[in-house]
């Protein structure tokens, strides 16, 4: 028997003591060991659960236990998940966990440190919950040059656009729902301002490309500034809105990496990817486009990501498995304001349609208006053509200069 213990026993951690209870034969049967939970770690009582026995407000407790080989880290946070982690690691055991701030922030420093010491840290349930991305991507796609990946990456925005684009239901509806269903981080912002899926593509990116790319590095915008009128123009164009993290190596060998609301044609694989499905693409030189799709939020589809991870942990337990990343800096990626792209613009304005109108084309050649039904009088929108960021906002300065009132503006992907 190899004794596991459990830190955090919150949504994820719960599934994960039910998903290891639960499978305890056929988990015996595939990794030729049974499994043990001995501590689970939490400054919470439980007095209720049949798992009482095991539960420890103590770190040390799971620090100091030789039986221990292997520890989840499903807590979430920085701290004292690294602190924790960097201790487990160094005395020889081996760490699983699912938590996204912590890989995204020290991942090429934890890596090193299980290296040292022989020892796995492994994170599967840390990008598309249930999807397995980490593994493939980094054993399966091996043989590729990864031109570009992009994913629906955070389940809560997935759904809450959902719900905006299918039943016209209002941001703060769909959010309270997302959270009632246990989707949500525990602090919703880091959802709908795009920081979980900001955490998420620089994983992906540094699995990719081999170096660490900090979330810091990652241009983010959330989904908080899309309104009805976005998702009904999205429409008139002919596709939907999604929360994108995307990470494209440049000619240049630099990373255009962002994450941002995109309008996405119905005819890409990731149109249909709603409610709290994940869908990531990934383009390799060999492979063409590969796509996973799947639960990527939610109590068991992440816990099962955490065992697996665990059950691997325990059949590499004398031979870690090859796997990290160098450190990196911001020299890996292009500056926003250089990157390049065409844009969906909403303004509003009291100077006729016509002045405007040429205004527009002007500024922004071959400009293509996008109309829909009900629109406000005042209202004009338009397709740009593809241009750099810094472009875009010189000539958006220009309109507003003119009195016109930028209301929305968004990214138009070429997935
Ligand atoms: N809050 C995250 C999401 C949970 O909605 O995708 C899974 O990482």
């Amino acid at each position: 028997m190899v004794q596991a213990a459990v830190m955090g026993y919150g949504v994820v951690g719960s599934g994960v003591v039910e998903v290891l209870m639960q499978h305890t034969e056929s988990i015996a049967r595939r990794t030729k060991e049974e499994i043990g939970i001995k501590y689970i770690l939490d400054i919470r009582d439980f007095p209720d659960s049949p798992f009482r026995e095991k539960f420890t407000k103590s770190f040390e407790d799971i620090l100091n236990d030789d039986e221990v080989k292997v520890v989840a880290e499903v807590m979430g946070g920085v701290h004292p998940a690294y602190e924790f982690t960097r201790q487990l690691l160094e005395s020889g055991k081996s760490v699983v966990t699912s938590n996204k701030e912590l890989v995204a922030t020290k991942g090429a420093e934890l890596l090193k440190i299980a290296k040292e010491h022989n020892v796995n840290y492994l994170f599967e349930a840390s990008v598309g919950g249930g999807v397995p991305i980490i593994r493939p991507l980094s054993q399966c796609l091996a043989a590729n040059d990864v031109i570009e990946i992009a994913g629906i990456l955070n389940g809560t925005t997935n759904f809450i656009l959902t719900k905006m684009i299918r039943e016209n239901m209002s941001f703060a509806d769909a959010l309270a729902m997302a959270q009632q269903l246990g989707y949500a981080e525990r602090n919703p912002a880091a959802d709908i301002e795009g920081h979980d899926a900001s955490r998420k593509i620089s994983i992906l990116a540094s699995l990719a490309y081999g170096k660490h790319v900090y979330p810091e590095y990652v241009h983010t915008d959330g989904i908080t500034r899309i309104t009805l009128e976005d998702v009904a123009y999205a429409a008139s164009w002919g596709g939907v809105i999604k929360l994108i993290g995307q990470v494209k190596r440049l000619e240049d060998d630099t990373l255009d990496i962002t994450v941002e609301p995109m309008l996405i044609e119905k005819s890409s694989q990731l149109a249909n990817v709603d409610d709290v499905f994940n869908g990531i693409l990934v383009r390799g030189d060999s492979t063409g486009d590969v796509v996973f799709y799947g639960k990527g939020a939610g109590k068991l589809p992440t816990a099962s990501a955490v065992v697996a991870d665990i059950i691997d942990c325990v059949k590499h337990l004398k031979k870690r498995k090859y796997f990290d990343w160098a450190d990196g800096d911001a020299s890996l990626v292009k500056p926003y304001e250089e990157t390049s792209f065409p844009v969906y613009l909403r303004l509003k304005t009291d100077i006729s349609k016509q002045a405007l109108t040429e205004k527009v084309q002007t500024l922004f050649p071959n400009a293509r208006e996008i109309v829909r039904a009900n629109a406000a009088p005042d209202e004009y929108a338009f397709a740009t053509e593809e241009m750099t960021v810094g472009a875009r906002e010189k000539a958006l300065a220009a309109l507003e200069e003119g009195g016109v009132q930028v209301l929305s503006k968004i990214r138009i992907s070429d997935l």
